[in-house]
């Protein structure tokens, strides 16, 4: 059996502003594995590889800067659609277009400081995690961790 993964970051933002547990509650509740999590500085560099996609756009330069403007916390949560119920539950990229219920309808209103990064696509997942985590940095999940999220006890997981 095995799920879909995600790379979602907590940015800096949302560690300034003591939403780190507040942010990660809400994936583990709703029933995702994490498969590894650790504090970063993203440096300029790494920002702006990240960011590629959005170089000629001009907001970049902000962006960098928000990126590299205090530590972040980057996770790998695991779980069946992991790519798409992670995006879902970050709401729109603007604070103040998102939904009540979603993370960033709830904590925030900006259009640039909107507290967390979450891959858009299986291949981005893909190529992000292991821009962020070495393989051996990452944990598997046993049945045992996952038998009260999804009924595994006849064919494949529902
Ligand atoms: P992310 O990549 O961080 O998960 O966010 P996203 O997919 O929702 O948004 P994206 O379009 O990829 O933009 C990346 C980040 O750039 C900042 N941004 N500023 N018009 C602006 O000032 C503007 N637009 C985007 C946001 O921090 C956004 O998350
Ligand atoms: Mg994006």
């Amino acid at each position: 059996m095995s799920f879909e993964r995600t790379l979602v970051f907590l940015k800096p933002d949302a560690l300034k502003r003591r939403l780190m547990g507040e942010i990660i509650s809400r994936f583990e509740k709703r029933g995702f594995f994490v498969a590894g999590m650790k504090m970063i500085c993203i440096t300029e560099d790494f920002a702006r590889r990240h960011y590629a996609a959005h170089r000629d756009r001009d907001f970049y330069e902000p962006l960098v800067r928000y990126m590299t403007g205090g530590p972040s916390l980057a996770m790998v949560l695991e779980g069946k659609n992991a790519v798409r119920v992670v995006r879902d539950m970050m709401g729109e990229t603007f604070g103040v277009d998102s939904k009540p219920g979603t993370i960033r309808g709830d904590y925030a209103l900006s259009n640039r400081y909107n507290l967390l990064h979450g891959s858009d696509s299986v291949q981005a997942a893909r190529e992000e995690i292991q821009r962020f985590f070495r393989p051996d940095e990452l944990v598997p999940y046993t049945q045992e961790d996952i038998q009260w999220n999804y009924d595994i006890s006849g064919k494949g997981v529902v």
